[in-house]
């Protein structure tokens, strides 16, 4: 492995993958650790805090708003500024590259008597901001945006909000969870309901922080006016960045890998179920649960992989991990169907397009579809030159595929990766074995 110009990187493929690792905070439960410690009272500390480029955006945006954050490498310190306490902030908001800052955040700032506008890089400006705005919008808030409200940047007005039943057409954690935080602000219960269950950190840490909270079988409702009390969280390794090192170990001769201590929420664990239906060797230890999450460590051994038809409710369930399933099926006997997964077109890229361009550059067979695509799986990858379009998880998954190419892959645009897991390179390089 070698870097080459800032931006680039070459991988050699490897003979197997060998080792004992553990993998970076869950980006998800690190956002909204920030978020609920900033508007708690007391002092919330956060171990194993994700300090990639989305959490630090997180991070900025309450410091911008007053809330006094210090870390000192091991311990991020929340100094919570009450439910009421927020400030105006001087300048606009950038959540960088940050889906769940932007949205999460415009949910929050819509329970503000002040005004705020949040913003975001080239990729986070051209994503849908509609599903956010126009259940906040019922509930009072006033918030503007380019193409009437469907893109950021967005300008907020917020305060005196109307508790709402909402059903949302999606399955989104980022909707859900704008709603919730709105909720907090509002007078009386909010309800939202989503098709399938997405991932349920928001409502077992606001559980955590002492919020008035009702879970039934599609949903949630949050009472408005409660004061938050704050936490000592400990955050577990981020089960999306362990799919990657999954996929690695199982699609490598010859391998074994222990990640230590993963999130195996139900809610995230998708990614288990299809690399396992697909005959991936992947056995849960040691399982427990810290800070109100499902933890284990996963120990994974290269297996003889095979074709499986994914839809329905595994696939919200499995959201972020779709790229490197898409390089596990290209690596496994006969052919993989992808459906239901529509979502993927609106993510830092459209997934399904960026894998699909990729996948036939090292000659697999891909057909796309709206919502989702079909990969029939090869002996060995062809190598070349592929891109991630700018998205940590495309430059991620890349790079596991070039473990098993015909010779030097050049994985190009991979500055995204700190995004989500800065030392993902140095990691993949220690568990290498050439
Ligand atoms: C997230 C929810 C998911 C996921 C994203 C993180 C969250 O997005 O893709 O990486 O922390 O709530 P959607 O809600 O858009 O599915």
């Amino acid at each position: 492995m070698s870097g080459e110009t800032v931006d680039t990187i070459t991988i050699r493929p490897v003979s197997s993958i060998k080792g004992e690792i553990t993998v970076p905070g869950d980006k998800s439960i690190s956002h909204r650790s920030i978020m609920l410690g900033a508007i708690a009272n007391g002092v919330t500390s956060v171990k194993g805090f994700l300090r990639g480029d989305d959490n630090m955006a997180t991070m900025a945006a309450f410091r911008a708003m007053g809330v006094v954050i210090d870390d000192d490498g091991e311990t991020v310190r929340i100094h919570g500024n009450g439910l009421h306490g927020l400030k105006e902030p001087t300048n606009v908001i950038d959540c960088g590259n940050s889906g769940t800052t932007i949205r999460l955040l415009t949910g929050l700032l819509a329970g503000q008597s002040f005004f705020s506008v949040v913003t975001g890089d080239q990729y986070l400006r051209k994503r849908p901001m509609k599903r956010v705005v126009e259940p906040l919008s019922r509930m009072g808030a006033q918030i503007l945006g380019r193409e009437k409200g469907s893109l950021a940047p967005l300008a907020i007005s917020g305060g005196s909000l109307n508790a709402i039943g909402y059903e949302s057409p999606v399955s989104s954690a980022q909707v859900k969870s704008a709603i919730m935080l709105a909720g907090l602000y509002a007078d009386g219960g909010t309800s939202v309901r989503e098709p399938t269950l997405s991932r349920d950190h928001s409502e077992r840490m606001f559980q955590l922080f002492g919020a008035s909270l009702e879970i039934f079988k599609s949903g949630v409702t949050v009472r408005g006016g409660v004061e938050l009390q704050a936490q000592e969280i400990i955050v577990p390794g981020d089960i999306s960045s362990a799919a990657f090192f999954m996929v690695a170990a199982l699609i490598t001769p010859d391998s074994e890998i222990l990640i230590r201590n993963v999130g195996v929420n139900p809610t995230r664990t998708g990614v288990i179920d299809i690399l396992k239906s697909m005959g991936g060797s992947i056995q849960l230890q040691n399982e427990r649960e810290i800070s109100g999450e499902p933890v284990a460590d996963l120990l994974i051994k290269s297996s003889r992989l095979k074709g499986v038809d994914i839809c329905g409710s595994v696939v919200p369930r499995a959201i972020d991990e779709f790229p490197a399933i898409c390089v596990a099926a290209s690596c496994a006997e006969g052919r993989t169907t992808i459906r239901d997964a529509r979502e993927l077109r609106v993510k830092e890229t459209d997934r399904i397009a960026a894998m699909a361009s990729n996948l036939r550059r090292l000659g697999v067979i891909v057909e796309e579809c709206d919502d989702g695509m079909d990969i029939t799986g090869m002996e060995r990858l062809g190598c070349g030159e592929v891109t991630s379009f700018g998205d940590h998880r495309i430059a991620m998954a890349l790079s596991v595929a070039s473990l098993v190419a015909t010779d030097a892959l050049v994985v190009s645009d991979i500055d995204c990766v700190a995004t989500s897991f800065p030392s993902f390179f140095q990691l993949l390089e220690k568990v290498s074995r050439r």
